[in-house]
């Protein structure tokens, strides 16, 4: 029935900016105190005290704020919270934009329904048609049950877009509450995926099932905390004690790393010299070949300011990968690592260097390969478990990779993997060494066994023979000087010219353009 001209009269014009506003209040706000208390007392931030610690400060934009689900059964339908659950929009770190969604536990328990997961879609296809990175805060319970079929329907959708922004933004999965079932996996399509100790987890069966199924009792943290898969399982490439300190080094990734696949990584003016003379070097490396030491002091000599973002730092940590800036130009180091395993190269250092290296393959990211390897590692388990397959996972990314490729041979370099560590025989554009260098097939007493086993068997004295073909063998054939009189190896440098070195050499190479030929994709080894 229409109003009386009376009535009318009566009714106050409104603008609806002050409806506007408390709509807007209420789905900032979230549902009530005690949900905010609950997420405190676990030790997490609510999603809008995440969002302000991750973007600079008032450049956070929100987009479907005001969304509701429109599901019916089971009480849904007198329960609509504003967002849906999950908060989506975008906002600027260091002045360049950023796409974002983040679950807002407080509703549903941060669970994915439709409304949600169509939110995520439009904001994932919204960040591929900028060309900007792709951030997603995780703190869900997974699909929301009332939803059913819905539900999983909706996790199809981000994983089929997770794989086609791959390689075109960068997207990074920060873990900060629960991550169950099969929404695990994006995280693991995405370029880097952090946790944080104690309130992080991740799993695609919970305690509750493996209980059931197999009858083991273990925890969510046991399962699926932050050290398992920073650890064992090689799933979380960044391990952090406490959320700010996991959105700061968010912040600091993202310096690294260009938008998208068409630009490069941004450049800044270094600080630190670029002829600086790395004095220290000759000291951190023992000239002594199977002498430990922390590679990653070598790389902090190097790189400037000392300053680099280590990926995988507890897993596979006999290899290190880590992005740094030379000359104030983004590279992206592998290192051999003497201090675990002695630094040889086995299933997991190959697959986590393969990621790695294809990574910044795909982001235009400039490869600086640091080689002090005495080989892959040899045995049982390994050959069972597929270092075939796995080691020529490194060596695929490597051969793919036609970013400037710059190798350095620190100390030694033996066999299959001194060829599969960016030898120039597999793409590398140049190739350098140090003087106390070992390049070869094997290590000089295991050649020496091999050649002259005969002749050592049928000696008089066997000793003296042995030690006069390993002396012999390693004065003919294992130092630089060989590799670099066959053009193995482009120059032999004093360890204090080397950060001199490199950024000349890359300076000199940063126009490299290469492609591969034209086909759908390759067959890359699994
Ligand atoms: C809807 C859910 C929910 C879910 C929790 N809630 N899980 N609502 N769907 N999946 C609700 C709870 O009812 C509760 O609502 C609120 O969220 C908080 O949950 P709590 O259990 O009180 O919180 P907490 O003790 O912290 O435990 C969190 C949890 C637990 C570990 C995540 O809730 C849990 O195990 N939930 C089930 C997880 C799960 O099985 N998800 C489906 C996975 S399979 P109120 O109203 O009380 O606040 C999957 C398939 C994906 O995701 C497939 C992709 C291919």
């Amino acid at each position: 029935m229409a109003p009386s001209a009376e009535a009318v009269d009566t009714v106050e014009p409104s603008s609806g900016v002050a409806e506007l506003h408390a709509a807007k209040r209420e789905a900032v706000d979230g549902p009530s105190p005690r949900a905010t208390r609950a997420q405190h007392d676990k030790g997490k931030l609510t999603v809008r005290e995440r969002l302000d610690a991750l973007f600079d400060p008032g450049t956070f934009r929100e987009i479907e704020g005001l969304r509701r689900h429109r599901a019916q059964g089971f009480g849904l339908e007198n329960r609509r919270p504003y967002t849906d659950g999950v908060v989506t929009g975008w906002g600027e770190i260091d002045g360049r934009k950023v796409f974002v969604y983040a679950h807002d536990f407080r509703i549903f328990g941060g669970s994915l329904g439709e409304a949600h997961a169509e939110k995520i879609h439009k904001l994932m296809d919204l960040a591929e048609a900028a060309g900007a990175p792709l951030i997603g805060l995780s703190d869900g319970a997974g699909a929301r049950i009332q939803e059913g079929v819905t539900a999983l329907a909706g996790y199809g959708g981000i994983f089929r877009r997770n794989v086609r922004a791959s390689g075109v933004i960068p997207q990074i999965s920060v873990i900060l509450g629960p991550c169950a079932g099969g929404a695990a996996y994006s995280p693991a399509l995405t370029d880097f995926t952090f946790m944080v100790r104690g309130t992080s987890q991740m799993y695609v069966t919970g305690p509750d099932v493996v209980r059931s199924v197999t009858g083991e009792e273990i925890t969510h943290e046991e399962l699926g905390g932050a050290d398992v898969h920073g650890g064992a399982s090689g799933a979380a490439m960044a391990v952090c004690d406490d959320e700010a300190e996991c959105l700061a080094e968010v912040r600091y990734l993202l310096s690294l790393l260009p938008s998208n696949n068409r630009e490069l990584p941004p450049a800044v003016a270094p600080a630190d010299p670029v002829d600086r003379r790395t004095d220290a070097l000759a000291r951190l490396v023992p000239s002594e070949p199977s002498r430990a030491y922390d590679v990653r002091e070598v790389i902090a000599e190097i790189v400037d300011d000392g300053d680099c973002f280590e990926v995988h730092a507890g897993w596979a940590p006999n290899l290190v990968c880590a992005l740094a800036r030379l000359g104030g130009e983004v590279v992206g180091i592998v290192a051999n690592q003497p201090s675990h395993l002695a630094g040889v190269l086995d299933i997991r250092a190959s697959e986590k260097g393969a990621r790695f290296v294809q990574m910044c393959d795909a982001f235009s990211i400039p490869l600086a390969t640091l080689v002090d390897v005495p080989g892959f590692l040899p045995g049982r388990d390994q050959e069972h478990d597929g270092i075939i397959r796995h080691g020529a996972k490194l060596l695929y990314a490597y051969c793919n990779a036609t970013v400037p490729r710059v190798q350095l041979i620190l100390r030694k370099a033996y066999g299959g993997a001194y060829i599969v560590m960016d030898s120039r025989s597999i793409g590398a554009d140049l190739s350098f060494a140090w003087p106390a260098n070992e390049i070869a097939v094997m290590g000089a007493e295991g050649a020496a066994e091999v050649v002259f086993r005969r002749e050592i068997a049928a000696a008089d004295d066997p000793d003296e023979v042995r030690a006069r073909r390993v002396k012999e063998y390693r004065q003919e054939l294992m130092h630089p000087y060989y590799a670099a009189e066959r053009g193995l190896v482009d120059d032999v440098i004093d360890p204090a010219d080397t950060r001199a070195v490199l950024i000349d050499a890359f300076a000199t190479l940063r126009a490299k353009h290469a492609s591969l030929p034209s086909r759908k994709h390759g067959n890359p080894p699994t």
